[in-house]
């Protein structure tokens, strides 16, 4: 069983879905031809670098005998792909794995200070993905580590253990990685950070977290395949792209907190990708059952500009059952069975008060499967932005408050 998309409880009518389907998948064939910029994504699964695929295994495996922990220097798209998936597959991942911890994701001394005390306890290695290699956040995170691991290594053992991930010719990362003779691989030209995580960019960490990286591909690839001959995946942008006219958020909602960094990778591929020129939908996250107890209020009696979209992860890693002190109505069930109860329960009261609700059901929490919903994902949220109107692969507006920080740093 694959990945189900169940657009039943949306409360749009058929015929309004039906008449935008043939421009969805017009701009499904734009994005297969390959002639829209930045969408060397669109065709990966299928056409990937096989040779490069192979090295970055071979690397992951040296890092896995190399250290116990691997230090992931990089923010927004040269991180959250990587992070979503090791924190939702840390269940199936092989114990040869090292651990993984993130670094340069945010200017906190506080998070550093912690991280590099945690690390210098640890046999470490570090993984740098930047594009450019002057983003502000890894590019201090970087300096930090290389600190440490110079003294803590000499220099030659530092450089050894520093893995790069950037542009191929261009930038400060790989003027430093060919003067210091990192391993590195390669940030791709043709993808913007938010659909680089089969790309080595999230492949290389992924790995090395003793993720399989082959399944992941291989649902991607079967996605990929099936796109563009089954309704209900085109039918699902052409609903975000109806209810963007009426809504103006999206809540990606989940009952698995594993799911929070892939929240987070969506929050961004949704926003970096529809939000500009006036439009988009805002997307938020609830991490359910607990925000139900902070959000549920309102979204069961507030404004209603919102509609909800369910991850429902059908099969969960693992089970517990409730023991008699549990009370009567919960002794002797699972606790999945009870966290289904919760889901089916609040789709029902949401949609009582007329909340549009789409269900995506992943069978299970596994390489294959997600990489099938990265790619679900990525198509889903490329095509709405054609629909809207917008370019999905710029980001012109995220260089403003970069610009007025320079001006306050050069005070
Ligand atoms: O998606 C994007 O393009 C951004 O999130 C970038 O990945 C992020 O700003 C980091 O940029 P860089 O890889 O150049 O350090």
């Amino acid at each position: 069983m694959d990945l189900r998309i169940d657009l039943l409880k949306t409360g749009i009518p058929e015929d309004e879905i039906k008449g935008l389907r043939s421009e969805a998948l017009a701009a499904y064939g734009d994005l297969k031809s390959g002639k829209l910029e930045f969408s060397g994504w669109v065709n990966l699964p299928e056409s990937y670098d096989k040779k490069e695929f192979e090295d970055i295994i071979a690397i992951a495996d040296e890092i896995k005998k190399k250290c116990e922990a691997l230090i992931v220097i990089g923010i927004g798209g040269s991180y959250l792909g990587a992070r979503a998936v090791i924190e939702a597959l840390a269940y199936n991942a092989d114990p040869s794995g090292v651990e993984v911890r993130f670094a340069g994701n945010n200017m906190s001394a506080v998070y550093h200070e912690e991280l590099l005390d945690w690390a210098s306890k640890r046999d470490i290695c570090v993984c740098v993905v930047s594009k450019s290699g002057t983003t502000t956040e890894p590019a201090m995170a970087f300096a930090l580590f290389k600190d440490m691991l110079i003294k803590k290594y000499g220099i030659e053992e530092a450089r050894s253990r520093i893995y790069a991930v950037t542009d191929a010719c261009k930038g400060v990362m790989r003027e430093e990685v060919d003067k210091e003779g990192y391993k590195s691989f390669v940030v791709p030209d043709d993808t913007g950070g938010r659909y680089s995580v089969l790309t080595p960019v999230g492949l290389l960490p992924i790995a090395a977290a003793g993720i399989d990286i082959r399944s992941l591909m291989e649902g991607a690839l079967s996605a990929c395949k099936s796109y563009g001959q089954n309704a209900s995946l085109t039918d699902y942008a052409v609903c975000r792209y109806l209810l963007s006219q009426s809504k103006q958020i999206e809540i990606f909602e989940y009952y698995e907190p594993s799911l929070q960094y892939f929240a987070e990778w969506l929050k961004q591929l949704f926003g970096e990708s529809e939000g500009k020129e006036g439009k988009g939908l805002f997307p938020a996250s609830l991490s359910f059952s607990a925000d139900l107890h902070s959000m549920g209020q309102f979204l069961q009696e507030g404004n209603q500009i919102f509609f909800e979209n369910v991850i429902d992860v059908l099969n969960p890693p693992t089970d517990l059952i409730l023991p008699d002190s549990a009370g009567s109505l919960l002794a002797g069930r699972s606790i999945n069975a009870v966290n289904r109860a919760a889901l089916n329960g609040v789709i029902a009261a949401h949609r009582s008060v007329g909340i549009p609700i789409v269900k995506v059901e992943i069978p299970e929490l596994t390489p294959y499967f997600f990489g099938q919903m990265i790619y679900f994902f990525e198509m889903t949220c490329a095509i709405t932005g054609l629909l809207m109107g917008v370019d999905p692969f710029n980001q012109p507006g995220v260089e403003g408050y970069k610009s007025e920080m320079k001006k306050e740093l050069m005070k």
